[in-house]
């Protein structure tokens, strides 16, 4: 790992060293609603996974889930949810690696899910490793901004508005939203984006290979 990745995982890590089972978040009704169009069965990949409250979900619905995260102890309680969980019919790997190289297991996904975490560069390797047909499901932050804001001012981590829409014009859009939505259990909460898509296959349809 070099300097950069040591720095990130050390912070997540800290995040997660004292949260015990009963932190880890619920899923967000985000995924809970996208639920039905998943398939049962099938290869589904969690980018930056953190303490697997979405992967375990995907597993209870079937797939097989690639876990992904920079934090060792993120996905450590992970691991701990899903055995406390267990007697799912999917199944998890969990991976402790740096998104940022940038870089996604070279696999091809029925599903990819992405839940609060943005790195641009990631964009063109989702597209890639889903299969044709496959969907994606991506939730994260949106930073409005008054015209008077600079670009350079903008927070990295968060979404202009409709960029995700933008960055996959060329997926079937099955569901997006931009909305104000309160984080559960919580009066908090901010603006997020949410995409449901369906990779196309080259000549635009969507019947799958
Ligand atoms: C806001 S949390 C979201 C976690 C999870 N997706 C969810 O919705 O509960 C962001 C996650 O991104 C992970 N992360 C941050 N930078 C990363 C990187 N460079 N590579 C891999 N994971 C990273 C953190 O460890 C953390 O688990």
């Amino acid at each position: 790992m070099n300097n950069a990745s040591h720095s990130v995982r050390t912070k997540w890590d800290g995040r997660y060293a004292d949260r015990t089972l009963n932190d880890v978040k619920e899923p967000t009704p985000f995924l809970i609603s996208c639920l039905p169009e998943l398939p049962t069965s099938g290869l589904a990949l969690d980018v930056a996974a953190g303490a697997g409250r979405h992967a375990v979900v995907l597993a209870q619905r079937g797939l097989q889930v690639d876990a992904v995260d920079i934090s060792w102890q993120g996905l450590q309680l992970a691991r701990r949810r899903a055995e406390q969980i267990g007697g799912y019919p999917g199944s998890i790997q969990f991976m402790v690696t740096d998104l940022e190289l940038p870089w996604l297991p070279e696999r091809e996904y029925d599903v990819i899910l992405v839940s609060f975490f943005l790195y641009r560069p990631l964009f063109p390797l989702i597209k890639d490793r889903l299969k044709p047909g496959g969907q994606l499901l991506y939730e994260t932050r949106v930073e409005v901004v008054g015209d008077h804001k600079q670009s350079s001012q903008r927070n990295p981590f968060w979404l202009e508005p409709r960029e995700l829409l933008n960055a996959f014009s060329e997926f079937d859009i099955v569901r997006y939203d931009e909305g104000h939505r309160r984080r559960p259990g919580s009066c908090q909460g901010g603006i997020t984006a949410q995409l449901l898509a369906r990779k196309l296959n080259v000549g635009g349809d969507l019947r799958q290979e």
